[in-house]
């Protein structure tokens, strides 16, 4: 095991550059092993454990894989197994993005339950509503779910719910479904345009992703593709929230700013300075920041991925602020962690009152899933004294190389090996 040891109080300068999309890439390579034809070579690939662990699926499935520098090269033409069943697949969320891409091409898929942060129930009822209207047969047993068709056949959809992990699952199954489907009530998050983009540059036929409707007219076959990753909407907040709770002037690079605007928008409602250029945002902060409510939402409301992160720093700002985290039903565990550092956060069901401390002070913490590692390591670069963040492998599973970054900015953050998690 390892954890990171910071030594915080530094303010932060400079420039990184963000890394490709992790539930982008988490999605599209599944999505790749639908080409029945040619190869598909896929760039700004991040270099996580999450996208280690897909790429290990997918080889399970005798798919041929290349790994390169922030490259993968796919050839899914000899593909001879629908049975998705390992350790890996149990581990993570995004392995259920095999059953719509197996399902969609073979028409048959058996894939093990998906795993994933403790953050709620993570139910996966609309993913099954959405393969059932295009006529597949889906049953859960022993963990594993099978889901067949003879034939999928185009259907309208409303999910019952917006989530992101069915608008794309279904959508990947409906690709080589015969006729039109529609999708509403749809998730419209970055990461689901960008897998829209990628099918079509396989030949598929998606309109409408980002927007309330999806349309898809089915077509025979997908061909492999040539394909570049977006930038991580999560991963770019969550350095614009460090930069905001350090103090200090950053340049966060290699984005798209206008996935980032609910959480820009927030930042100067709080007093940050955030400057929009091209593909980049400049924030400078001077660390005295006022409160201000926060309600995570679907796309483009403010992301509940980076709810952790905003929470930490309002734990040092100005007044009483209101967070409500409206889609997972248990994101605040790590709130007893940053009451360690003297944080004053008081959480009731899906609320959490914070009243704004003036520092926080170093302890040793834990890291309870991936976004809430994020929020202790912004915690510890800020706080007075030494902060230890163990279990830094939920973090690793998102974070391209996170101690790196920040110490390109000026932060005394060092990782070592150790026995606690
Ligand atoms: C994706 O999870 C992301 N993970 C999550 O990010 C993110 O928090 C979430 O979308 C919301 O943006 C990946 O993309 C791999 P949902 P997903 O289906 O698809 C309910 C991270 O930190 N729901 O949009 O699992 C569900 O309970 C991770 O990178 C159903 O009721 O989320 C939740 O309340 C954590 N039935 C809401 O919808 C279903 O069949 C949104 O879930 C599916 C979801």
């Amino acid at each position: 095991m390892e954890k990171l040891v910071i030594n915080g109080g530094r303010k932060l300068f400079g420039k990184i550059d963000i890394s490709g999309a992790k539930n982008a890439a988490v999605a599209i390579l599944p999505a790749a092993v639908m080409a029945s034809q040619g190869v598909s070579i896929i760039d700004n690939i991040p270099d996580i454990e999450d996208v280690q662990c897909i790429e290990r699926i997918i080889e399970s499935l005798n798919c041929k894989l290349i790994r390169g520098n922030n490259t993968v090269t796919i050839d899914s033409t000899t593909i001879n197994n629908v049975f998705a069943n390992t350790d890996d697949v149990r581990r993570m969320r995004a392995s259920y993005y095999l059953i719509g891409a197996l399902l969609g091409r073979f028409k048959e898929a058996h894939v093990d339950l998906p795993g994933g942060c403790a953050i709620g129930v993570r139910p996966i009822d609309q993913h099954i509503k959405g393969f059932e209207a295009l006529g597949a047969t889906v049953n859960i047993e022993h963990g594993v779910v099978t889901a067949k068709a003879e034939r999928l056949v185009g259907a309208n959809i409303f999910f019952d719910v917006v989530s992101v992990g069915a608008t794309i699952n279904v959508m990947l199954a409906a690709t080589l479904a015969e006729g039109t489907t529609t999708l509403e009530n749809v998730a419209k998050e970055p990461h689901v345009v960008d897998v829209a983009n990628f099918m079509n540059s396989m030949g598929a036929n998606i309109k409408g992703a980002g927007t309330d409707v999806i349309r898809i007219t089915g077509v025979k076959e997908l061909k492999g593709c040539n394909y570049s990753v977006i930038p991580d909407q999560i991963e770019a907040g969550t350095y614009m929230i460090a930069t905001a709770a350090c103090g200090g002037e950053v340049v966060v690079g290699n984005i798209i700013p206008k996935h980032m605007e609910s959480i820009s928008a927030k930042l100067i409602e709080m007093g940050v300075e955030v400057i929009e250029n091209e593909d980049s945002l400049l924030i400078r902060s001077d660390r005295n920041l006022k409160g201000a409510n926060i309600k995570t939402l679907p796309y483009p409301g403010f992301p509940t991925d980076v709810q952790q992160p905003m929470t930490t720093l309002l734990s040092v700002s100005r007044g009483r602020s209101i967070v409500n985290e409206s889609v997972w039903e248990s994101r605040f565990k790590f709130v007893d962690e940053l009451k360690k550092m003297g944080a004053s956060v008081k959480v009731e069901g899906r609320t959490a009152i914070i009243d704004g401390v003036s520092k926080l002070t170093g302890a040793v913490l834990k890291a309870t899933d991936l976004r809430a590692g994020a929020a202790m390591i912004i915690a510890g670069l800020m706080a007075e004294g030494t902060t230890e963040v163990t279990c830094i492998d939920h973090v690793d599973r998102g974070y391209p190389h996170i101690e790196e970054k920040f110490k390109m900015l000026g932060a005394d953050i060092r990782r070592i090996k150790t026995e606690d998690c």
